[in-house]
């Protein structure tokens, strides 16, 4: 039996939560899930929108799977997703990008993981109002959480035979932080002469993702341009509903879906559960239940393959309900 945080978050999560703790269910793994809730209507509740009982839970269980929670825009509460990684240090989020069989896109070899810095950058929420028509915000880029990045992603394109790594900045205008980070890239790629090491500007790699997406293999990036460049590496392989992630820290790991709570369709029927689905059978392996994540995973594809049952993100007419019940079919 394993002790696994389930956050169910808020706007569609409840409903691919739902999805996808019933396919784990059915797969025959033993989960004694700890549901812990955050968020706004937490926040009205109990005065935060994420309590210590959340992290303390997840530090409990060393796992979780979560899906997504609202955040105010330009207002209101800090993300509880930012303050989440920051309070467990869950320093890389892994976001791959492949295609997925079955699924139509512009192009036919995407195959890219992209390694975000987790903690710092503009998402450390160091922001001044000056007067009613000026603000500012701190960009923190420190050399500690910049090498530990470009190791993960070095560490993980050994272990899974990638062929380069690219890093990702801005450095020839923020040249003091994005520059630290560079240097620290170079640091990190000096010690794997195994892997060929790449470096590219942020605005000419989303040129280049969407002209030639085939020619990338694994990126590292800091917070804000793998935020906003893993939503572009989504559109390349079928949208939000299909992409998974991962926030991996020393001690735990939050394994969670690209996409927000999309409020556009919330208590519809309609969201794909495909993202939170790929994000929790990475969190099975992690955990060691490889057989049965590999006997979910081919049920999954078999269901997006054989485009019978598919939600309306992917051009089919199905319900929430009706693409996570032909899963289980074909489980
Ligand atoms: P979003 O990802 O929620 O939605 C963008 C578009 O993609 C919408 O049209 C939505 O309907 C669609 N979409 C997203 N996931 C889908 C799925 N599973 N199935 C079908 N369609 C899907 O982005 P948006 O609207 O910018 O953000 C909404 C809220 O989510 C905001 O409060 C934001 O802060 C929050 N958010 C939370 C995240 C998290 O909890 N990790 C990550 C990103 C955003």
């Amino acid at each position: 039996m394993h002790n696994i945080t389930l956050i169910p978050g808020d706007g569609i999560g409840p409903e691919i939560t739902d999805a996808v703790v019933e396919i784990i269910e059915k797969a025959g793994v033993l989960v004694n899930w700890d549901v812990q809730t955050a968020g706004a209507d937490v926040a009205e509740k109990e005065g935060t929108p994420l309590p210590t009982r959340v992290v303390d839970s997840i530090k409990k269980n060393k796992v979780a799977l979560k899906a997504p929670v609202t955040t105010p825009i330009g207002k209101g509460f800090r993300s509880v997703n930012v303050q989440l990684r920051k309070e467990l240090d869950l320093y890389a989020n892994v976001r791959p990008c492949k295609n997925i069989d079955g699924i139509k896109t512009r192009f036919d070899n995407v195959d890219i993981v992209m390694f975000r810095e987790n903690t710092e950058d503009l998402y450390a929420g160091i922001e001044r109002q000056i007067d009613d028509e000026t603000a500012e915000s701190i960009k923190i880029i420190t050399k500690k959480a910049s090498i530990r990045i470009c190791e993960f992603a070095f560490d993980y394109a050994l272990k899974y035979g990638r062929k380069n790594v690219t890093a990702v900045t801005k450095a020839n205008i923020c040249k003091l932080t994005d520059g630290l980070f560079l240097r620290c890239a170079q640091e990190v790629a000096a010690k794997y002469p195994q892997i060929e090491y790449k470096e590219i500007l942020v605005d000419n790699l989303c040129m280049q993702l969407v002209q030639n997406p085939e020619k990338f293999d694994v990126l590292v990036l800091p917070n804000l341009y793998g935020d906003i460049v893993s939503d572009l590496g989504a559109g390349l392989i079928g949208g939000l509903g299909v992409a998974q992630g991962a926030n991996i820290g020393e001690n735990c790991a939050v394994f969670e879906p690209v996409h927000g709570s999309a409020p556009d369709i919330k208590g519809q029927n309609k969201a794909n559960p495909t993202a939170l689905l790929l994000s929790a059978i990475e969190m099975l392996k992690y955990i060691g239940e490889n057989d049965s994540a590999q006997k979910i995973d081919f049920a999954l594809r078999k269901t997006l393959k054989e485009g019978k049952v598919l939600t309306m993100d992917l051009g089919g007419c199905a319900s929430t309900k009706e693409f996570k019940d032909e899963i289980i079919k074909n489980l």
